[in-house]
């Protein structure tokens, strides 16, 4: 997918935000020429078993930023393979840097529009997915800019399999609420919170991001929401 492409409407779907920043490294700009196309999706995916052996678990990452996030579950969960979509070129290039760095080879990224390359994975093909930290759009006229909308979530019912989980947080408050309401409307995940610790305390297993590391510092308390996938 081009620069250009990315920066204008694509398929009817408009991408808000940066799709590029300063100029790449040379060495970065080198892994985006070279190890990029490796680790794509293939054009047309009939079932899971194209995109990775049949049973690796399968993980989502929105909007992965500077990949701190994806890199260190990769890491973690070797026997796991994490898929990152980012249309932000340099946050794809520290993507690329991090799987070089560390030789991980269970990490597939796609530089794009989430909301377009969902659309080509088969039903029930995620173990799981993050949304961390989403572009908030603070203005009520741009709202419909937000990655969480219900037909989005319809995609993610879709895409995560029954007993699947979904991981969203935020640090704007109303973008929180907006995201457990769209998310319970769907009516196929259940809120696995009991506590508010639940969602005021990291969880175990969450990869602090840089937009979080900001947000604590600026004094914003962060949410974290999980979800279980359940019919
Ligand atoms: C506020 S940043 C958060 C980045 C990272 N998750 C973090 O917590 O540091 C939101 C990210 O979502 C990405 N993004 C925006 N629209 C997107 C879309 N349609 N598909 C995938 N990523 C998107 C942006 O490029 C940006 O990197």
């Amino acid at each position: 997918m081009s620069l250009n492409l990315l920066q204008t409407e694509t398929h009817g779907l408009r991408l808000y935000g940066r799709a590029k920043g300063h100029k790449l490294k040379p060495r970065q700009a080198h892994l985006v020429e070279t190890l990029l196309p490796t680790l794509g999706l293939p054009e047309t995916i009939s079932s899971r078993a194209d995109i990775l052996p049949e049973n690796m678990p399968l993980w989502l990452e929105i909007g992965f930023g500077g990949a701190e996030h994806l890199l260190a579950q990769a890491q973690q969960n070797p026997d796991v393979c994490l898929l990152g979509i980012e249309p932000y070129l340099n946050g794809v290039a520290k993507a690329l840097s991090g799987v070089e760095d560390h030789k991980l080879e269970n990490i597939r990224l796609v530089r794009g529009d989430a909301r377009e390359v969902l659309s080509t994975l088969p039903d029930a093909s995620l173990d799981r997915a993050f949304i961390l930290y989403p572009d908030p759009w603070p203005k009520t006229r741009h709202w419909k800019r937000r990655i969480i909308q219900a037909g989005f979530v319809t995609e993610l019912a879709r895409l995560i399999r029954p007993g699947g989980r979904l991981r969203f947080a935020s640090d704007i408050d109303h973008y929180q609420a907006w995201a457990l309401g769209h998310i319970l409307d769907n009516g196929h995940f259940s809120w696995t919170a009991e506590h508010a610790d639940d969602w005021c305390v990291a969880p175990d297993d969450h990869v602090p991001t840089r937009y979080e590391g900001k947000a604590k510092k600026a004094g914003r308390p962060c949410v974290y929401l999980d979800f279980t996938r359940t019919h």
